[in-house]
């Protein structure tokens, strides 16, 4: 099968250029001025081809918590938002914390519409199959309690994990952090700070970064802030919660200062029914409605396209070693999101993928949209409607 994706304005070498890419064996084969003769053409006329969206930070809740999302869903929650890959966490039921584990995990996820990896979840107990463990993207720390059982508190347990040679994934908030940096401080393999969401946090995390210290932000942090918890109760509560303007408006400094790395949804999905209960759970979606937000912030010059990329594409590939991703260049995989910058549309509850079938951002107009995604060199989304197609497991360098 060969592709042709012709008359865009593609995202190539750190900038826009009017190129084709013409796509063979789910690869981008060249890119070029010639109208190469191809099985399938598409007319990108006044669109823009971005490297894939690759979400670092999704729950897709399978196995067990299938009510919510399970990677059918969820990976089509994800192709409609312009993602490419996701990469899974592990505080699923049962938790990923054996090799055996892992390895259903592996097969339940094959009916993902979009790539994917996978987070290896950490207990006091299971440093044995850490070590073992083979093609993960991390293994994720839990330093407080969160959805599932999956939280270290014993300090020689940490030291332990902390101390192994593997990319570190971490939620921590506040005094952990603290911790968690003291941790690693000699460690030469990588630490991940997910959806770091406060002024107090981001700063200490600024102060001691060395370049294997990553920071991620959660877009429900850069875009939505308390007053929005008062409007909308439990459905904009999750773990970090939603912070003052005043922190706001230091994530946008940050990244405006080239201090964040990673962008990623940190998609936990609950269902509406769980939401009204008096002891509900945190996690809001976010698959859908990541890249409209930044585009619209695009649109409104709080960010540049280019940093959009890095912290969208780039970064994640780079951070989490992922083979053949993150690029618009030749011999690298044909996952794809075509955007349409003047397409204004609301967000709307009722036209989401995701299975929990609402939205923080519900009824929020956006413009800049994605209209197609393509994975692997095939169309996933086109327009509102998902192909059948089936992702693959991502690989590492
Ligand atoms: O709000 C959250 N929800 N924070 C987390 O760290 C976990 C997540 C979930 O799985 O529901
Ligand atoms: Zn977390
Ligand atoms: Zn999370």
């Amino acid at each position: 099968m060969t592709l042709l994706i012709k008359n865009a304005k593609i995202f190539t070498k750190g900038t826009l250029i009017n190129k084709n890419i013409f796509v063979e064996n789910e690869k981008i084969r060249k890119i070029t001025n010639q109208n190469l003769m191809a099985d399938k053409v598409i007319n990108a006329k006044n669109k823009i081809v971005l490297p894939g969206i690759i979400d670092s930070h999704v729950h897709f809740r399978e196995p067990g918590l299938t009510g919510k999302e399970d990677f059918y869903s969820g990976s089509r929650a994800a192709a409609s938002g312009g993602i490419t890959t996701i990469l899974d966490m592990p505080n699923t039921n049962p938790p990923t914390t054996t090799v055996e584990r892992l390895k259903e995990k592996r097969r339940l996820a094959k009916k993902s519409v979009v790539n994917y990896g996978f987070h290896f979840g950490s207990t006091s107990e299971n440093i044995e199959e850490i070590k073992n463990v083979k093609n993960v993207a991390s293994v994720k720390i839990y330093m407080e309690k969160t959805t599932g059982d999956l939280i270290i508190n014993d300090d020689e347990a940490l030291k332990r994990i902390f101390s192994l040679p593997i990319t570190k994934t971490i939620h921590a908030e506040g005094g952990q952090i603290k911790k968690a940096l003291e941790l690693g401080k000699d460690t030469l393999s990588r630490l991940y700070f997910c959806h770091v969401s406060s002024k107090e946090e981001l700063n200490l995390i600024i102060e001691n970064k060395k370049n294997n210290v990553f920071i991620e932000i959660a877009p429900h942090h850069l875009f939505l802030s308390e007053q929005d918890k008062e409007k909308q109760g439990s459905f904009a509560e999750m773990k970090p919660s939603l912070k003052v303007k005043e922190d706001q408006i230091a994530l946008w400094e940050a990244i405006k200062n080239n201090r964040v790395d990673t962008i990623a949804t940190d998609h936990a999905p609950h269902t509406v029914e769980e939401k009204h209960q008096i002891n509900y759970p945190y996690g809001v979606p976010g698959c859908e409605t990541i890249l409209p937000l930044l585009l619209n912030a695009v649109n409104d010059g709080l960010l540049e396209i280019k940093k959009l990329v890095q912290l969208c594409c780039e970064n994640p590939a780079k951070i989490f070693k992922l083979k053949g991703k993150g690029f618009i260049e030749e011999g690298f995989d044909a996952d794809l999101t075509i955007i349409d910058m003047d397409l204004e549309k609301e967000v709307n509850n009722d036209s989401l993928f995701t299975k929990c079938k609402w939205s923080p951002f519900n009824g929020m107009s956006l413009k800049g949209w994605p209209v197609i995604t393509i994975v692997n060199g095939n169309v996933v989304y086109n327009n509102g409607n998902i192909e059948h197609v089936r992702g693959k497991e991502v690989e590492y360098n």
